[in-house]
Formats: structure tokens, C-alpha cells, sequence
């Protein structure tokens, strides 16, 4: 599979960086403002491809979202977006900081090209406003975020939406259908201590790194919630775009909460028969698919598979 990673390193970003170069054809990185700023987010994904040797054009995109302030999440993945690893000197540069312009040209010259977006949607967004038909040019979009009236960040929004929920509402009104891979599924995909020693145990610097992004985030949800376990939720949307056959799925309309008190980047799926909202003469958003459920073990097996290759 051809694949753009459009990411904001972030820590499980960081591990789907290494993932998705190990099962994709990775033809290149774009980043988008998010966990931590852009200048962190666009440094994060140069650190580590370069840590990983995974050597593929790195874009720097929006630092902003459509609409108002930038978020914030290094609450969770610290202040430089990696927790507290110890990152290398920075020898690789960006390719260029346009990133929307090459996911638009990048869709037109590949053939057979899959996007997968990791982070706020601001992005992809953009290239659907300068190319309207970009959809029409990629055989498949995946993202990491929302989920079927679950949130983390509030009680119903997941945070990729809710950092820019009117990217998200473009996104899934003009480039549906869109593969939601989000905490439906992604919050079963859970890591603990016994992944992260299997990780460090081959310690070469990127599986250093790995194991202390999950480390860092593990540590986090202890502190926070009290957990022993972690889900890594944007490693687990790279299995779900490149072994879709492990995943189930369904189809329904799906649109962006961007006005609520309480609800603000929420992703409305309408799992009502198709019948009822058409007897009730209610207007249907464009149909996407939900991720639902995966094989847990064996998606937790490949992420630390992959891992351990490097
Ligand atoms: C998503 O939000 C970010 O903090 C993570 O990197 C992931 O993409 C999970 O809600
Ligand atoms: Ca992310």
C-alpha cells in the first residue's frame, strides 16, 4: 500500500511513524499542529525518521486550526511532544512547509495513493478546499480520531476532532467515505509493561524510542486514571489501513457537532436504520465507515513486531 502519513508527533504518533514505514510503501510525511505545536510536531517526525532511518520527504502543514486557537496536548505527550526522551541532534530537514500542496499533488502522480491522518484534520481539509476532487484521487482515506458518541478529551469528542472540528466537518461532508478508526476501536488496543520490555529489548535507538514514548505514555494514565495499560491509538489506525481485514466495520452517515454547549467536536453517527431518518424526511450526511472491533492480540503483535524490526 502507498501511503501519506499526515501526523502531529505526539507520542503514539511517533510509534506509528515506525509502524506504518514497516507495512506500508511510506512515500512521505506531512505534519499538522496538534499534540504540541507545529515547530515541535514537524521536529518530532524529522527526529524520528531520522532516528529510524525511515527516509521520506517530511512536509510541514498548518499550525493552526480553521477556526480559532491552537490546542494544546502536552498535558499527556509532554512539552516537546515526545515525553522525556532524549532525542539526537537533528541532522534531516523538512522537505518543504507546504504540506497541503504536496498531499494534492501527491494524490494526482500516485497511483493507488491511501491517506492516513493521525491528527487534527486541519490538513487534509486544506487540500479539499484547493482540490475538490481530491477524494476522487485517493483510493483510500483513513483517520485516526472521533468515535460512534465516545470521547476522550470531553466527554464525547475525541481529541483530533475537537482540535479543529470544522476541518473534521469538511473532511466528512467532501471526502467521504472516510475510514473513522477511532476510540470505538482504538481504545481496545492496549499496551503495558510486558510490550514495552519486549520493545526496549532489542535496543537500538528507534526501539528506544518507542519504548519510551509508550513508557511516558503509559505513565501518564497511571498518574491520571490509574491504569496499567495504554492505548497507542494512532498505531493501531496504521494496522487498521494496512491489514483492513482484521477490523470490522459498518457504514453510516457521520457529521461534525461544531456548535454544542457540550458537544463541540463530536462525531454524530446516525446508527438508526437508513429507513427511519428517510420516513421522517430528515436530511442524510454522507455515509463513512465506523471501525468497530479488531482481533486485539494479533494488532498488538504487529505494532510490536514491527517495532522490534528496527
Ligand atoms: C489522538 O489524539 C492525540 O493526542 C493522539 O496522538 C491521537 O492521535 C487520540 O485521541
Ligand atoms: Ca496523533
Amino acid at each position: 500500500m502507498k501511503l501519506v502519513l499526515d501526523c502531529d508527533p505526539g507520542l503514539d504518533d511517533a510509534v506509528a511513524i515506525l509502524v506504518a514505514a514497516h507495512y506500508a510503501d511510506l512515500i512521505g510525511i506531512t505534519t499538522v499542529a496538534g499534540n504540541v505545536g507545529i515547530n515541535r510536531t514537524t521536529r518530532n517526525a524529522l527526529v524520528v525518521a531520522q532516528v529510524a532511518g525511515v527516509d521520506v520527504p517530511i512536509h510541514r502543514g498548518a499550525a493552526r486550526p480553521l477556526a480559532g486557537a491552537a490546542v494544546d496536548g502536552s498535558r499527556i505527550h509532554g512539552q516537546t511532544g515526545l515525553g522525556n526522551s532524549v532525542l539526537p541532534d537533528l541532522t534531516w530537514s523538512e522537505a518543504s512547509d507546504d504540506a497541503v500542496a504536496y498531499i494534492c499533488d501527491t494524490a494526482r502522480s500516485v497511483d493507488d495513493l491511501h491517506l492516513l491522518a493521525i491528527g487534527p484534520l486541519t490538513n487534509v481539509a486544506l487540500a479539499l478546499q484547493r482540490d475538490p476532487d481530491l477524494r476522487r484521487h485517493l483510493a483510500g482515506l483513513t483517520i485516526m480520531g472521533g468515535g460512534a458518541h465516545i470521547g476522550n478529551i470531553t466527554p464525547v469528542a475525541e481529541f483530533n476532532i475537537w482540535a479543529d472540528p470544522e476541518a473534521a466537518a469538511v473532511v466528512f461532508e467532501k471526502a467521504a467515505p472516510v475510514t473513522m478508526v477511532g476510540l470505538d476501536v482504538t481504545n481496545r488496543v492496549v499496551f503495558g509493561d510486558g510490550d514495552i520490555a519486549r520493545m526496549r529489548a532489542t535496543a537500538t535507538p528507534a526501539t528506544e524510542l518507542a519504548a519510551n514514548v509508550v513508557e511516558y505514555l503509559l505513565d501518564r494514565f497511571r498518574e491520571y486514571l490509574g491504569h496499567s495499560t495504554v492505548p497507542v491509538h494512532d498505531a493501531t489506525a496504521v494496522i487498521a489501513a494496512t491489514h483492513p481485514q482484521l477490523f470490522e466495520k459498518s457504514r453510516h452517515p457521520i457529521a461534525v457537532e461544531l456548535s454544542g454547549a457540550h458537544t463541540r467536536g463530536m462525531t454524530v453517527a446516525d446508527l438508526r436504520p437508513a429507513a427511519l431518518g428517510r420516513a421522517l424526511d430528515q436530511p442524510r450526511p454522507p455515509t463513512s465507515d465506523v471501525v468497530w472491533g479488531t482481533d486485539v492480540e494479533a494488532v498488538r503483535e504487529l505494532i510490536v513486531e514491527a517495532v522490534v524490526a528496527y
